[in-house]
């Protein structure tokens, strides 16, 4: 197969670009590992900025979402025994969408013969060769016989664990990374949220998340010791520990129901700078890892797909040499703030083993102090709403 554009992975960075490539009719294949199923039960992110919504909105794609998708304009921080709003509308004037992204990747997936996009699904040993050269190519197995796409561009939208990252020599990049010392387990239930915006506390007994997929669909979740495994966690035992951590007002709220999915996801900060090499891009977790506290992932992976669709777009269609080369520093620069925001707000609201008296006091008083200052406030409202892009 000769292509423009190799795109490695059908996750929603590589569904998104492909869309976009394919409405400025620029020509694409994009390789999955896994099937449409298994794509789509992976239960990961739920909150969309704008950034987000806008490129569903620009694809046409974005019915359901508009349907479906409930607005948010306040989420709240509690320690226990106060809870502190960050009214994100009156701040900054914008909202977040709370959409998961199973039907974001569902209504891409869904639109692939539609719009003439081809993804080549259960591709095995993706491999990629010759990225430093103007003509490298991707082989992969389907079905046990050996396909080899030829392409100007690889963009790499494989994840963390994909192959992209690593056809890249370690000599020509640098890894940033800092792991945690726990695993968020996620509990999904067909059960009504316990509150109509989000809460994430901060208790002596550790981090809780009260979130939500529909007014009729919840997902919480707890921060666990990276020893833990599900097998330890029956739902009742989750259940028992949401209502300690959420703190008595939530806890009155809760409505508890068997769990359709549960897991524990390790925390990890992670970037691999540049985001390109030679004819090899890299778009969303392929490059960097922030912990799920900002609800940032998903919202970063759609941000470098909005800068490489440009970079490409004007490259193959308006034959600028320029726009790839600077791909990678437009991407790092935000998401080097989306690291900081996570990092952060995984600091405050989550208790360290390590943490003697002095980190909790800190914890304290920053609380006490977004408590009481706009400028707090506002500082973190416009971070989780998304910065611009
Ligand atoms: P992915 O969604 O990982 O997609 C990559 C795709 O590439 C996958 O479909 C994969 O099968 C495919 N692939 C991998 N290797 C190969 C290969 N060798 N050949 C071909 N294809 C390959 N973010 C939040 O904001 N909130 C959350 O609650 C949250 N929870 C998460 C839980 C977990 C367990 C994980 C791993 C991430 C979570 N995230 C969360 C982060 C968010 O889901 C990701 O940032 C987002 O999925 C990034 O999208 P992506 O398309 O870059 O990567
Ligand atoms: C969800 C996940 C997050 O990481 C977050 O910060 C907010 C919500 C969620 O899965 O609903």
């Amino acid at each position: 197969v000769i292509t423009q554009i190799c795109i490695i992975g059908a996750g929603p960075a590589g569904l998104l670009l492909g869309h976009l490539l394919r409405a400025e009719g620029i020509d694409c294949v994009v390789l999955e590992r896994h099937t449409p199923d298994y794509v789509l039960g992976r239960i990961r992110a739920g909150v969309l900025e704008r950034v987000t919504v806008d490129l569903m909105e620009r694809l046409g794609l974005d019915a359901r979402l508009k349907a479906e998708g409930l607005v948010h304009d306040g989420f709240n921080l509690t320690d226990g025994e106060r809870l502190i709003r960050i009214d994100i509308a009156g701040l900054t004037g914008q909202h977040v969408t709370v959409y998961g992204q199973t039907e974001l990747t569902r209504d891409l997936m869904d639109a692939r013969h539609g719009r003439g996009l081809e993804v080549v699904y259960e591709a095995a040993d993706v491999a990629l060769h010759d990225i430093e050269s103007d003509a490298p190519f991707v082989t992969y197995l389907k079905d046990g016989v050996q396909h080899r796409v030829d392409a100007r561009i690889i963009v790499g939208c494989d994840g963390f664990h994909g192959p992209s990252r690593k056809a890249i020599p370690v000599s020509v990049g640098k890894e940033y990374e800092r792991e945690y010392p726990f695993g968020w387990l996620g509990i999904l239930a067909d059960v009504p949220p316990c509150n109509h915006e989000l809460i994430y506390a901060n208790h002596a007994r550790g981090f809780a998340l009260a979130s939500q997929r529909s007014e009729t669909r919840s997902r919480y979740y707890i921060d666990v010791p990276l020893t833990e495994r599900v097998e330890d966690w029956p739902d009742e035992r989750i259940w028992d520990e949401l209502a300690i951590r959420l703190g008595p007002q939530a806890a009155a709220h809760i409505t508890r129901g068997p769990s359709i999915e549960k897991s524990i996801a390790p925390l990890r900060s992670y970037v691999f700078a540049p985001m390109r090499h030679g004819s090899l891009l890299l778009c969303g977790d392929a490059a960097h890892i922030v912990p799920p506290t900002g609800a940032k992932g998903l919202n970063l992976a759609a941000s470098d797909v909005h800068y490489a669709a440009e970079a490409l777009t004007a490259f193959f269609r308006r034959g600028d040499n320029d726009a790839i080369p600077a791909y990678s520093d437009r991407a790092l620069a935000r998401v080097w703030k989306a690291e900081r925001f996570s990092w952060s707000l995984t600091r405050l609201m989550h208790r360290f083993p390590e943490d003697g008296p002095f980190e909790r006091a800190m914890q304290v008083a920053e609380l006490d102090y977004i408590a009481s200052s706009r400028a707090a406030q506002t500082s973190i409202a416009e971070n989780y709403v998304g910065l611009p892009v």
